[in-house]
């Protein structure tokens, strides 16, 4: 880590976990290695079973499990969510795979400051099962959106956006696998573009200062065709010319 790194105040993450949590681990390495200003304050999960928190508790990080089953509705159990945040004074929330819609009282506790990824270029496929969707609807790109989080579902202002050509073999699964490496790639990178302060929502639109512009298409199949193999020589005639 630098030393104008390690002297930056890191901001305090509160992660929302439902899963596996690939997300969470790539924030957690980041993190480690210094990438990023943040620590991850806590890991709170609504399912006990998600390996998500063994990551977490792998990594030092204080876990949490607040279960739905244990409130009478939505409001209470996003209330116990928030308290639990900022018992651990978090500054940033990030979703990593949660699987629940926060309540207006949850954004309301920490406006402009959550954030979501999701798997597709949204607006294009919010809500559940996307992959499969673009497949079936035989985009030639999908890709993954980090947004900020606002009461619709996956309608926030968009952070930043990785886009990923969809092949002519992929199903849900394969298209799934390289969103995700992607995915790791730029939740990061929100996070950090949020902690030096350079993300400014605008209405719906979000600035990012001093990023660099993107003027480069892509275009999926490509406009060239991949070339053809030359065609051989053969042996017989490149031996007559060397005898020549
Ligand atoms: C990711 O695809 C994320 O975009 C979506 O849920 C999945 C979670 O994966 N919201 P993981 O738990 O981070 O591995």
């Amino acid at each position: 880590m630098s030393p104008a790194r390690a002297r930056r105040r890191r901001i305090r993450l509160g992660v929302l976990v439902s899963g596996g949590g690939t997300n969470l681990q790539s924030i957690l390495d980041q993190c480690r290695l210094g990438k990023i200003d943040a620590e991850v304050a806590v890991v709170i999960s609504n399912r006990p079973e998600a390996f998500a928190l063994t990551r977490a508790q792998r990594a030092g990080v204080s876990t949490g499990v607040v279960s739905p089953k244990d409130f009478p509705d939505r409001e209470r159990f996003d209330g116990r969510l928030v308290e639990v945040l900022r018992e651990h004074r978090v500054d940033l929330v990030c979703l990593a795979g949660f699987m629940r819609l926060l309540t207006p009282g949850f954004i309301r506790a920490f406006p402009e400051r959550i954030l979501n990824i999701h798997p597709a270029l949204l607006p294009a496929f919010p809500g559940l099962e996307v992959q499969r969707k673009a497949v079936e609807h035989g985009v030639r790109f999908s890709g993954c959106t980090v947004h900020v989080v606002d009461e619709g579902c996956d309608t926030g202002p968009i952070v930043i956006q990785a886009v990923v050509p969809v092949a002519p073999a992929d199903t849900a699964d394969t298209l799934a696998a390289r969103i995700l490496k992607q995915e790791h790639r730029i939740y990061p990178r929100a996070i950090q573009l949020f902690a030096e302060g350079r993300i400014a929502i605008e209405g719906r639109v979000v600035r990012v200062k001093r990023a660099a512009a993107k003027d480069r298409a892509l275009v999926n199949p490509p406009l060239a065709d991949p070339k053809r193999p030359r065609p051989r020589v053969k042996r017989a005639a490149r031996s007559h010319k060397r005898t020549r």
